[in-house]
């Protein structure tokens, strides 16, 4: 079975391309079944349309009535990764105590999530809570043993001087999202409780929703995030990757912003840096679009000329009293390569030198990336055990030599 590929949720989008069907016309309808099996491969919500409430995940992009199925074998249910954006959320970046003990704790506390989540947020029904958990790359190996994520490694670093993408301690990650604070906080405090000293926490932030979904630089921020089935194809790893279909790749990053130095700049300089007019959000025409903006670098293509999209939800957070406004950068794909692509461009330029003006104003601070694992795979981790995993691992039969193609929506050159 092949996943379903970036090219064919691309040609959706009809502001990039235009004269390529959109949904409900033939090209898009044409790739339902593509879809389907696509789905098929790593999620049993979205093909029968039940609401399945582990308390880790509630997203539904399949409309109940649009495809009618039989049962199918179960597959690994995502963690909370597409759900919809929320006014509220709280970051953690966590690293790992040295030690067996603090080893086993985070492990059991992998059976623990889902449960917390679903006590908390069954207070407030409405509140939208939600938490996904994300794993670094040393921290796998420690906690988990093998087999491991095919494309996980420690955070890349892109450009130099002072406008680096650097790369900042973090083994586990806690995205925690909800339409209150005090959902986020309740949740928090239950989640960073109940791991005590097996971990120490690096990183905390407190994101809040800006006006009407602002980022702090004052534009509207996530305009052109994938939506409805899209969110899936392309967040959720799929065949590419079996042993952990459902799961993830997240990157984070917090910036601080010089929002006086921003504010200094006319509305249509800062217009030409992010790719977008202020007010209305609309998208610069090409015509006037610097290849500089954001939104221009940020914008990249697969090896066939496709669109890769990644979900991004971005919040604001700082502190007046204290000088402090920036943006905590949240991007999830099925593979970093698209992220870390994006990083590139923005950070050393496309070409070299053409970079994202958007630097100029503001600093990254942090930098991780982090492995999610499906919701259903999380649970099973609490019974890991990472030396009888490694051994079982290793007496595998090597396939990664494997004549099957890849449909893993790499935008390597190679495919
Ligand atoms: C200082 C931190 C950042 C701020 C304030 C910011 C803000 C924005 C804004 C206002 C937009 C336009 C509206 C939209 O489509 O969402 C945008 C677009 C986008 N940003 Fe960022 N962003 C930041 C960092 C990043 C990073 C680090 C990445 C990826 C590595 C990224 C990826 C994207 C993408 C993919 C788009 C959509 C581009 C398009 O299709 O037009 N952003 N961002």
């Amino acid at each position: 079975m092949h996943a379903f590929t970036w090219r064919r949720a691309a040609r959706c989008r009809p502001t990039r391309t235009p004269h390529s069907p959109t949904v409900g016309e033939t090209g898009c309808r044409s790739n339902l079944k593509t879809l389907y099996s696509f789905h098929k491969g790593i999620g049993r919500y979205n093909i029968r349309g039940a609401e399945i409430h582990n308390g880790l995940s509630t997203f539904n992009p399949m409309p109940k009535d649009t495809l009618d199925t039989p049962e199918l074998p179960d597959t690994p249910e995502p963690q909370a990764v597409c759900n919809t954006v929320t006014r509220s959320a709280i970051f953690i970046v966590a690293t790992l105590a040295s030690g067996q003990d603090a080893a086993e704790k985070v492990r059991e506390w992998c059976g623990d999530v889902a449960a917390l989540v679903r006590s908390v947020g069954k207070r407030v029904p409405s509140g939208n809570l939600s938490c996904v958990c994300g794993f670094g790359s040393d921290a796998w190996d420690t906690l988990f043993g093998a087999p491991r994520p095919a494309r996980l490694h420690p955070f890349r670093e892109f450009g130099e001087g002072e406008r680096r993408a650097v790369r900042t301690p973090g083994d586990i990650l806690l995205h925690i999202r909800a339409d209150q604070t005090d959902l986020c906080f309740e949740l928090a405090t239950q989640l960073v409780g109940r791991l005590g000293d097996a971990i120490s926490v690096v990183d905390e932030v407190h994101g809040f929703r800006y006006f009407d979904m602002r980022s702090m630089v004052g534009f509207v921020d996530g305009t052109e995030n994938p939506t409805g089935r899209a969110v899936a194809d392309f967040t959720l790893i799929g065949g590419e990757d079996p042993e952990f279909a459902g799961g993830s790749y997240v990157i984070t990053q917090k910036y601080l912003h010089d929002m006086a130095g921003w504010n200094a700049l006319s509305v249509e300089t800062q217009e030409g840096i992010i790719g977008r007019r202020k007010l209305s959000d609309i998208e610069l025409d090409a015509a006037v679009k610097p290849s500089s903006s954001h939104s221009s670098l940020t914008t990249i293509d697969d090896a066939n000329g496709d669109e890769v999209k990644i979900l991004r939800d971005n919040m604001p957070f700082g502190r007046p009293g204290a000088g402090e406004f920036g943006t905590f950068f949240i991007g999830y794909a099925r593979s970093p390569e698209p992220i870390e692509q994006m990083m590139e461009n923005m950070f050393v330029g496309r070409p070299p030198g053409n970079y994202d003006r958007l630097l100029d104003f503001s600093r990254a601070v942090t930098g991780g990336l982090f492995f999610v694992p499906s919701a259903t795979l999380l649970e099973a981790l609490a019974d890991r055990d990472p030396q009888a995993a490694t051994t079982a691992a290793d007496q595998q039969p090597d396939t990664s030599s494997s004549a099957e193609p890849r449909h893993d929506g790499s935008i390597s050159q190679n495919e």
